[in-house]
């Protein structure tokens, strides 16, 4: 691909804005959380430049405005930052705060973007995917709450990216991000600011900080996986420093540039070193792990692995237990493949459960008009109105206070609330790596059959209603529809088929998988035991193993 360099403006001798040609790219559409590709897609010759620019191109009223900057550390993390910095000078940005050594947890620049008014921020990061140099990278543009920029515009972006023409750079040198501090390019200011510290402030405001360290001061033992990721900092200024846990308690806690070979997704299977510790005789009293960018966490109790949908609906039956929450919640949100435990909970304190479709951004409008307090995904993600991200480190905290508060372990605590409300069975199987065009038919088919579904009785359960999931914001009225396919039975077990928005290689189907139990004394069972006629009923129906030619999914959470 040829590149016209033509030089527009001259400001002095060595530093200049420049306007180059490039070409467009035609697939730069933002995925469930942003634009993820490999690092050798995003390294092609003015492929990031172009997606940068479009996210410019259509931002109105950018100008003169401070926007936040930061990544998790992955590899290409330094060299997106340099080109971003010259790239917003030369689209008349008045400031940067960017993240020192380019780092900001995905929550974190939520925080940022919040406490300092900024105008929006730039989030490198391809969240739980593989990284270095052959793994995954990504980019996404969040708004002035917080939040991922909605539909509307990572829609424009990716028209604008269809038709670009050229983009804008200084060729200043290199900005040392290494240091905190504040220095210039062209006309826009730099500020490195520190990627921990005012994440830490709205942490101690939310929780109760003496009461946890107190546990810990009475010998209460945990580990926390931060899978070489970054969430590594963030939980040793907070959980070993501020909160005096005993240095060790975090793992893996430097970030790597390609995670130390881990798959940063906090789920029993990648983090299986800490699953392994808290299965053994002496495990510590509590385990919990964060993801590449430190949005999700799982959370551990001895030989218990929570289910995430479960976190969701406990947190939210104890949430005045946490300083910040002690007024109690407007209202949950989930994602329409979490389970309706929440729903439940919803229901006893008489506030409102709103279902979305997958994807943080659906959170953002019930958050701003205070419909909802908490929300949170299947897929390891739980978070609330303080920021408009998902939060790992946040919900870690929570359940710390939950602990401290009660005296309780989280044995007891999910024990306690399945017999109150009772148990959710709830697993999601993946299959990975399917040819697109089968996997698309795949769930053509089964869209095709929704009409005569319901009525139908599959094994015992029988079909209350069948639908592609469609959604309709309460705030702004925007619809999304095509946004998965839910089988649900009148004893309240469902079924939902949707393919994932965020791999970067062929289509991942993934299956999730629900049943209601009532009756403690069946509260004990392995979860893909009490599942077992719904998942034969979910491969009948695709007819999963005729179509991918794979008699097991290749990942079970
Ligand atoms: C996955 C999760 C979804 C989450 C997203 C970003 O998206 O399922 O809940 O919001 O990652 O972390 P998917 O690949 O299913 O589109
Ligand atoms: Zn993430």
């Amino acid at each position: 691909m040829s590149r016209k360099r033509t030089r527009i403006i001259s400001l002095g001798a060595d530093v200049s804005i420049q306007t180059l040609a490039t070409n467009a790219y035609p697939d730069q559409q933002p995925g469930t959380s942003g634009l993820r590709k490999k690092v050798s897609v995003f390294q092609q010759s003015g492929y990031l430049e172009n997606f940068v620019q479009s996210i410019f191109d259509v931002l109105d009223g950018c100008t003169g405005q401070t926007i936040v900057l930061g990544g998790d550390g992955r590899f290409y993390n330094r060299e997106a930052i340099q080109i971003i910095l010259k790239m917003a000078a030369a689209n008349g940005i008045g400031k940067v705060l960017v993240g020192q050594n380019g780092i900001l947890s995905t929550p974190a620049v939520s925080c940022v973007i919040r406490k300092y008014h900024a105008f929006g921020g730039i989030v490198l990061s391809a969240s739980h995917n593989p990284g270095g140099s052959d793994g995954d990278f990504g980019i996404k543009y969040n708004i002035g709450n917080g939040g991922p920029a909605p539909e509307k515009i990572t829609e424009a972006v990716f028209a604008r990216s269809k038709g670009i023409t050229q983009y804008k750079i200084s060729d200043a040198p290199d900005i040392n991000i290494n240091h905190l501090g504040t220095s210039r390019i062209e006309n826009m200011q730099v500020e490195v600011i520190d990627s921990v510290a005012d994440y830490a402030e709205q942490m101690q405001q939310l929780f109760d900080f003496d009461a946890i360290r107190n546990m810990f001061k009475r010998g209460f033992t945990m580990r926390f996986d931060a899978m070489s990721a970054v969430g590594g900092p963030y939980a040793r200024k907070i959980i070993e420093d501020l909160l005096g846990a005993p240095r060790g308690t975090v793992l893996h806690g430097i970030p790597l540039e390609d995670f130390g070979g881990h798959h940063p997704d906090p789920n029993p299977v990648n983090a299986e070193e800490l699953i392994a510790l808290m299965d053994a005789p002496n495990a510590p009293d509590f385990g919990a792990a964060s993801d590449g960018d430190a949005d999700r966490n799982m959370i551990v109790g001895r030989k218990l692995p929570v289910s995430p949908s479960d976190s969701l609906a406990i947190l939210a039956a104890n949430a005045t237990v946490a300083p910040g929450y002690k007024k109690g919640i407007t209202g949950i949100a989930r994602s329409m493949p979490t389970s309706t435990a929440a729903d439940r909970v919803a229901k006893s304190l008489g506030v409102p459960c709103f279902e979305t479709p997958t994807g943080w951004k659906f959170f953002g409008n019930l958050l701003d008009t205070n419909q909802a307090t908490l929300c949170g995904e299947e897929s390891y993600g739980t978070s609330s109105s303080h920021i408009r991200e998902k939060d790992g480190l946040w919900a870690v905290l929570f359940w710390l206070n939950l602990q401290a508060a009660t005296d309780k372990s989280v044995n007891t605590l999910v024990a306690e609330h399945w017999a109150k409300f009772g148990r959710n069975y709830y697993s999601r199987h993946d299959y990975e790596g399917i040819d697109t065009v089968k996997a698309n038919a795949l769930m053509d088919r089964l869209r095709n059959k929704l009409d005569s579904l319901k009525g139908q009785k599959l094994g015992s359960h029988v079909v209350a209603m069948a639908d592609d999931f469609s959604y309709t914001d309460p705030v702004d009225g925007s619809t999304s529809s095509k946004q998965g396919v839910r089988i649900i039975f009148t004893d309240d077990a469902r079924i939902v088929f949707r393919l994932s928005g965020t791999g970067t290689v062929g289509a991942t189907l993934r299956v999730y998988l629900e049943k209601y139990e009532a009756d403690p004394s069946r509260h004990n069972l392995p979860t893909q035991t009490a599942l077992a006629d719904l998942i034969a009923i979910a491969n009948e129906i695709a007819q999963i193993e005729a179509v991918t030619g794979m008699t097991q999914p290749t990942v079970i959470t």
